[in-house]
């Protein structure tokens, strides 16, 4: 097989390289898939530059999840799913490789209808964006959920789940063409800035409406500015930190209507799920992915031996959408 490895953190580009190894027997209730696509996300990257929250050890193959079709297993779960299109939801890495082993209770098979570049990208937004609305944030019919880096991967799904649900979404985005995006997806108000602008035109954008809870993936002054907009017990959700600048807290402004900071990060999350919940969350979100609910942005797919192109496209501000390495 062969696997892209890392041997020494760093710039991407660098630090990968493809080395081949023998095939890995699958043990017991585990699947081996051999790999189609799979995603490079910002964790990924944040990954290989030692700059993510948990660190696997060196040497390392990248990649927490893809789709790719099931090729041999044993056990009962793995019988389930032999020789079937699978997600492959690789928690500790994995898929960046030409076969990938995981247990069999994490190849999650799908509807025929969802092509391989949403089926790739079944876990690591899909999951979060249904997970922190529907069983965290769960906005009433007209509430307001507010977002930065509304336009990534995460953020459309957000817009389009408010569409689907009934929510309406305000906004942040940092480049005037990302709205018009937006726009078309059923965005109820776009803001284009960043930094302290915001809270003056997040203000004027709702007039007296207040969010029911607000999403941020960026930091800094952008991600503070959404906090005087929340309702009273309203709260802003951490998940992501994309300009990597600490949020500037000013006591008051949570204080006032006892407003709350809190954070959600899929790894942790699914630690603290019993295995029946993942199982009806993957359904759910599986479902929501058929209907076109839960959509990434396709952006340039490369093949697996391009790997460097592919991280470069990835990091590139202004990408057209989700990058994606082809296995086979
Ligand atoms: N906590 C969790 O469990 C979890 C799970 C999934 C994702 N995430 C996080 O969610 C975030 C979004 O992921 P994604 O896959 O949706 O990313 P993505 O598709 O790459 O989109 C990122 C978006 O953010 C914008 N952006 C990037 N850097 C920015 C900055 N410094 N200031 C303002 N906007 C910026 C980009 O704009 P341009 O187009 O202009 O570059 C793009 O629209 C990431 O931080 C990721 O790590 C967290």
């Amino acid at each position: 097989m062969k696997s892209l490895v890392v041997r020494e953190w760093g710039e991407p580009r660098d630090r990968l390289n493809i080395e081949e190894s023998a095939l890995p027997e699958p043990g017991w209730n585990e699947v081996r898939v051999r790999m189609v696509m799979a995603p490079i996300n910002p964790s990924d990257l944040l990954m290989i530059r030692n700059r993510y929250g948990r660190q696997p050890a060196l040497p390392c193959c990248p990649g927490f999840e893809g789709v790719g079709v099931v090729e041999a297993g044993k056990g009962p779960l793995a019988w389930r799913v032999m020789g079937k299109r699978v997600a492959v939801i690789a928690k500790d890495g994995g898929s960046w490789a030409s076969h990938c082993v995981i247990p069999a209770i994490r190849a999650i098979p799908l509807a025929p209808e969802v092509p391989d570049e949403q089926a790739a990208s079944f876990f690591v937004n899909p999951v979060t964006a249904w997970v922190m609305i529907r069983k965290l944030l769960r906005p009433p019919q007209g509430a307001w959920i507010g977002q930065t880096a509304a336009a990534g991967a995460v953020g459309q799904m957000i817009v389009r789940l408010g569409k689907d649900l009934g929510f309406k979404t305000l906004n942040i985005v940092r480049r005037e063409e990302q709205g018009q995006i937006l726009k078309g997806l059923g965005a109820d108000k776009v803001i284009v800035g960043s930094g302290d602008e915001l809270t003056e035109k997040i203000q004027l954008a709702l007039g007296n409406e207040k969010l029911h809870a607000a999403l941020d993936a960026v930091g800094g002054p952008t991600g503070a500015s959404l906090i005087p907009a929340l309702k009273r017990h309203g709260s802003l959700m951490i998940f992501g930190r994309l300009s990597g600048e600490p949020i500037p807290l000013h006591s008051g402004q949570l204080m006032a209507g006892m407003r709350k900071v809190e954070s959600f990060w899929l790894s942790e999350w699914t630690q603290d799920q019993s295995k029946l919940t993942m199982w009806s969350t993957f359904r759910q979100v599986a479902a929501a992915m058929k209907r076109g609910v839960l959509q990434s942005p396709v952006g340039k797919v490369f093949p697996f031996e391009d790997f460097r192109s592919a991280v470069q496209e990835a990091d590139r501000a202004g990408k057209d959408g989700k990058v994606l390495l082809r296995m086979s």
